[in-house]
């Protein structure tokens, strides 16, 4: 870091005053601050200042600062020893300050100070011919290319030393130079150019008006789904399908446990005693492994075949076997089953519940 010292007695002149010009232009920047905060303007005026004097703040023009703006000159003080743009020391013509913070350390700053202390000496000293001085100053906001280096007013950037060697011989040659990077990258793009916002219609107004197309696509694709959904709605209504298909459910009829059609028939209606008990002995099978000892004769004779595994049919082979009504069809000449009953196939007699009571 800068040495933040005031320059030695010897190298102090002996008094400073603000030429009539630039006592003009101080006047001008006093009065842009509002009464009682003239203090604002101190570092236009310091800056002011060093460039009078051959690019460096002696002690007097710090004074003369603090006259002007009516403050205590170790006011004023503080503020040139905080910045390192003030040199509280001669300069050369060509005064080099390194940055020498982290990105640019990492980058290559520490051979750049290795090359300007082999070829100027120590930092903060003017080199014998006056031209160049160099200082290592911390951040100057450029880390995009770094290491860098800023010369008097300007930056230079992406240097290694050879080409800040070649730079120094140019600007004390007269030559003229390039300021900022110093290899081939514009401004602070990525090395190779611009690697990113490449797509042409980006830039060629293509794009203006896009988002009212995707909204107007959106809407339409909203609109034809609902279309869908509504048709689907409508043919559910018109054409309705079963929940699940009637493979494999219980056959249910219409009269199906119907008091008035057993009535019509003459039949006794069905008590609910009886229904319980039927159904608990038709469709329960678990822990059941062979029929009660109580059921009838006649049911065993009525199913020949498949009632028990492997068992020979009765039925004579040139009669075809009877088959099982269809789903929702009713035999005419039969009256209403059990709601609990199983559908028989046809011109079998219906089976009676076991334990059930004779009907007289
Ligand atoms: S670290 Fe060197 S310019 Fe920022």
């Amino acid at each position: 870091m800068a040495n933040r010292r005031l320059a030695p007695a010897a190298e102090q002149p002996e008094s400073f005053a603000f030429t009539p010009e630039n006592a003009a232009w101080v006047k001008g920047q006093i009065a842009k601050y509002p009464e009682g905060r003239q203090a604002s303007a101190v570092i236009p005026l310091l800056w002011r200042a060093q460039e009078q004097n051959g690019g460096w703040l002696p002690q007097k023009a710090i004074e003369a600062v603090a006259a002007e703006l009516g403050m205590p000159a170790i006011r004023v003080l503080e503020v040139a020893t905080f910045y390192t743009m003030f040199a509280l020391e001669p300069v050369g013509r060509y005064w080099i300050q390194v940055c020498g913070t982290v990105p640019c350390d990492s980058c290559g700053a520490r051979e750049l100070k290795d090359m300007l202390h082999e070829r100027l000496g120590p930092s903060g000293h003017v080199d014998p011919t006056g031209t160049f001085s160099w200082l290592e100053v911390e951040c100057l906001g450029a880390c995009c290319n770094a290491p860098m280096v800023q010369i008097n007013q300007d930056y230079y950037e992406d240097l290694t030393p050879e080409l800040l060697g070649k730079l120094m011989d140019d600007l004390a040659a007269g030559r003229p130079v390039k300021v900022g990077s110093q290899i081939d990258r514009n401004a602070s793009e990525p090395l190779g150019g611009p690697n990113t916002l490449t797509d042409p219609t980006l830039y060629d107004g293509s794009r203006v008006g896009a988002w009212r197309k995707r909204f107007e696509e959106a809407r339409k694709d909203e609109a034809a789904g609902q279309d869908e959904a509504t048709s689907s709605e409508q043919q559910a209504a018109t054409n309705p399908k079963p929940a699940r298909p009637d493979a494999g459910r219980p056959v249910e009829t219409a009269a199906s446990d119907a008091p008035a059609q057993r009535a019509a028939a003459g039949e006794a209606p069905v008590k609910s005693g009886d229904k319980a008990e039927a159904s608990e002995t038709e469709h329960s099978t678990a822990g059941k492994s062979e029929a009660p000892a109580s059921q009838p004769t006649a049911i065993k004779d009525l199913e020949p075949a498949g009632a028990e595994a492997g068992a020979q049919s009765s039925l004579p082979r040139d009669v075809p076997p009877p088959q099982p009504i269809a789903s929702g069809e009713e035999e005419a000449s039969e009256p209403a089953p059990d709601a609990e009953s199983p559908k028989l196939p046809k011109g079998r007699a219906r089976p009676k519940p076991a334990n059930k009571p004779e009907r007289t």
